[in-house]
């Protein structure tokens, strides 16, 4: 049975698609059977991993998700989902792409019986050909984002360090505290990963230990921290790996040493 991670914090640009990207392609490389979904409208992570038209895929999670909904009163597997035609491979994961049509599928979702539940019962189908599923999330608490809540074992919460991010990050726990209630008992926060971090800055430092005095009950700080560094963005707009694109470069260290991390801690039984 693999286990189920949702990159997830409304906050935009905090390094969710990054993390999924990178921690992907570290587990990968460790021999660990990783599955990435992107289930952001934006597509980020799916152009980063080579596919710069993601509007232009034959097929991508909207649409499996479309014919989920169109199926669900029909006993067996929806066709589309059956096929498997959306799992697309790339720096040694398998991922299924997203595309702009998610934000339309929004509104079909309201009309829709158990609609926090698509990505579950479409990650049921597939889950047990992987050790790690990745769900990159959009910055927005809304269903798409729930249906990633109600499908995951775990959120990991990438933080930049930046002053008054504790607003934010007291919803997203009301979120997931929410999500627990309702939909998804056995839900719990993994951790939180420091992204973008200069050990230079006393301000990065200052804001991890506000995290950790205001936050530290809730959830723990993974001891890997993602160093800020140009190379991220270099790897992505290529759609290139890191470890192919900078193997002995800082983020390729960290990804993997965080990758490392994970593992060690029993969050994954691969
Ligand atoms: N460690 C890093 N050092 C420097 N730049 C980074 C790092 N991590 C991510 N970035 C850059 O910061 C930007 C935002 O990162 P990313 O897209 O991963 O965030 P996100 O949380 O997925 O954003 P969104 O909320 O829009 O989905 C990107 O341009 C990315 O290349
Ligand atoms: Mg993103």
């Amino acid at each position: 049975m693999s286990m189920i991670f949702a990159q997830c914090n409304q906050k935009g640009g905090c390094g969710k698609s990054s993390m999924t990207l990178n921690l992907g392609a570290a587990l990968a490389r460790m021999g660990v059977k990783v599955l990435a979904v992107d289930s952001d409208p934006q597509a980020n992570l799916t152009m980063a991993l080579g596919y710069p038209q993601p509007d232009e895929l034959p097929v991508t999670l909207p649409m499996v998700f479309q014919d989920i909904i169109d199926n669900q009163m029909r006993p067996g597997v929806p066709t589309l989902t059956l096929r498997r035609e959306y799992i697309l491979r790339a720096h040694g994961m398998d991922f299924v792409p997203s595309s702009i049509e998610l934000a339309a599928l929004e509104t079909a979702l309201i009309n829709t019986i158990s609609r926090e539940t698509v990505m579950k019962r479409f990650l049921s189908h597939i889950r047990d050909d992987y050790d790690v599923i990745l769900i990159d999330c959009m910055p927005s608490l809304n269903v798409i984002t729930l249906n990633a809540l109600t499908a995951a074992d775990k959120v990991l919460v990438p933080l930049q360090p930046q002053f008054f991010s504790a607003k934010g990050l007291e919803m997203l726990l009301a979120t997931i505290g929410g999500v627990r209630q309702q939909l998804n008992p056995k839900l719990t926060i993994g951790g939180a990963l420091i992204t973008m971090y200069d050990g230079r800055l006393k301000f990065h430092r200052e804001v991890i230990d506000i995290v950790e005095s205001a936050f530290g009950k809730y959830f723990k700080i993974f001891n890997t921290k993602i160093p800020v560094s140009v190379r991220v963005t270099e790897t992505q707009a290529r759609g290139r790996s890191i470890f192919e694109y900078d193997p002995s470069g800082k983020i390729a260290e960290a990804y993997g040493r965080f990758a490392e991390e994970l593992m060690s801690g029993g969050v994954v039984n691969a």
